[in-house]
């Protein structure tokens, strides 16, 4: 099928640009020295986290419980979950998991390991974990200075082995120059490698030092004492990233594919994406708003308004050549949370389509 028979609104992957970003991504890591365990909350398709595996990495990780259990179904069984299970329903599950494949998951507070200790000595089951450590995102993770005391209490709960130390500062604030990415990265990394160091010399395993995302990855994988890197986004890449100079347009893999259905104004076009395909995500940098996504043809047109079924475009003089019918290509500004709205996306050579791949792991928030 050509892809401009698809109906709208559609995701289309370049399936020649999402290979290149798996193997340079691949390649760098590999240079580094490192090892590569990618986030699959980007593409929450099996069929990519196989193609990272052909070219190299290790294992994978997830976001959610429910993601890891969709992974294992589709044959997996090296899993990271990089994120706290608290609550009994989800305790149980991961029990149940741990039985069947090889899966990790963070742990940042004494009450949380307690109940996964619990739950695990009840089924049987010994649990691996890793410290999440804060290295500068301010989001979950215990403070570097109380983190050896708190891995110290955690490693000698029964049914756990705390087997390493974990982190994510996400990108370096703002849009800076590589060397700021760079040090951002190492920083992160050597907090985390430091931790490690102090467990093992209390004698946990804590060999494990898993660190960074696309923007960190390579920098991290050359830190001594790193074992793996977890970037996600570099396999699509998306707006976000391309304007913090993480990434570039050129390198984006996927468009939203969205028609034209109403032209109420000369200046004024409506699509059929809103924000039930492309999200409200924005991340204005310099005080400029980037609108809902960029849209590569037009590049002076702007999405500036969402409803939930509309996408209100405001044109510059190129943009009001659109017509009613028309197909327009939109990078999103953040493609993980666009994937997770989608059923399935096309997989595109040369303009024609391939294969449709379905978002196996979709909507697995739990
Ligand atoms: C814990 C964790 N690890 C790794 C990643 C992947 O990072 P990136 O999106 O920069 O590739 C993320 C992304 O949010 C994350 O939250």
């Amino acid at each position: 099928m050509d892809v401009r028979d698809l109906d709208t609104p559609a995701l289309v992957v370049d399936l020649d640009q999402l290979e290149r970003n798996i193997g340079a991504m691949a390649d760098g890591v590999r240079a580094a020295g490192g090892r590569l365990r990618p986030h699959t909350k980007t593409h929450k398709t099996p069929e990519v986290a196989r193609l990272q595996l052909q070219r190299g990495a290790i294992g994978l990780t997830v976001a959610k419980l429910g993601e890891a259990e969709v992974m294992a179904d589709a044959g997996f069984d090296d899993l990271l979950i990089a994120n706290e299970i608290v609550g009994t329903p989800k305790l149980h599950r991961l029990a149940r998991l741990a039985r069947r494949i090889r899966v990790r998951s963070c742990v940042d507070s004494l009450a949380g390991a307690r109940m996964l200790s619990s739950v695990a000595v009840a089924a049987g089951v010994r649990c691996e974990v890793l410290l999440d450590v804060n290295t500068g995102l301010n989001r979950a993770g215990v403070a570097p200075d109380e983190a050896v005391a708190l891995g110290t209490a955690i490693g000698a709960l029964p049914g756990l082995v705390l087997v390493g130390v974990f982190s994510y500062a996400g990108a370096a604030p703002g849009a800076p120059a590589a060397d700021a990415h760079r040090a951002w990265a190492v920083r992160e990394a050597e907090t985390a490698v430091a931790i490690a160091r102090e467990l093992q010399a209390r004698g946990f395993p804590a060999t494990e030092v898993s660190v960074a995302g696309t923007g960190s990855a390579v920098y991290a994988a050359a830190t001594p004492g790193v074992t793996e890197v977890r970037p996600g986004t570099y396999v699509f890449n998306d707006m976000n990233y391309s304007r913090l100079g993480i990434s570039a347009v050129e390198r984006c893999a996927l468009r939203i594919h969205s028609r034209v259905v109403s032209r109420p104004a000369p200046d004024r076009a409506v699509i059929d994406a809103g924000s039930k395909v492309l999200t409200t995500e924005k991340r204005a940098l310099g005080g400029e708003d980037p609108g809902f996504g960029f849209i590569e043809a037009l590049p002076g047109t702007r999405i500036a308004a969402l409803w939930e079924e509309h996408g209100v475009l405001r044109l510059d003089d190129d943009g009001r050549q659109l017509a009613v019918g028309d197909v327009i290509a939109i990078i999103p500004n953040h493609v993980c949370p666009t994937i997770n709205l989608a059923d399935s996306w096309y997989g595109v050579r040369a303009g024609t389509v391939e294969q449709e791949y379905a978002i196996a792991a979709r909507g697995r928030t739990r």
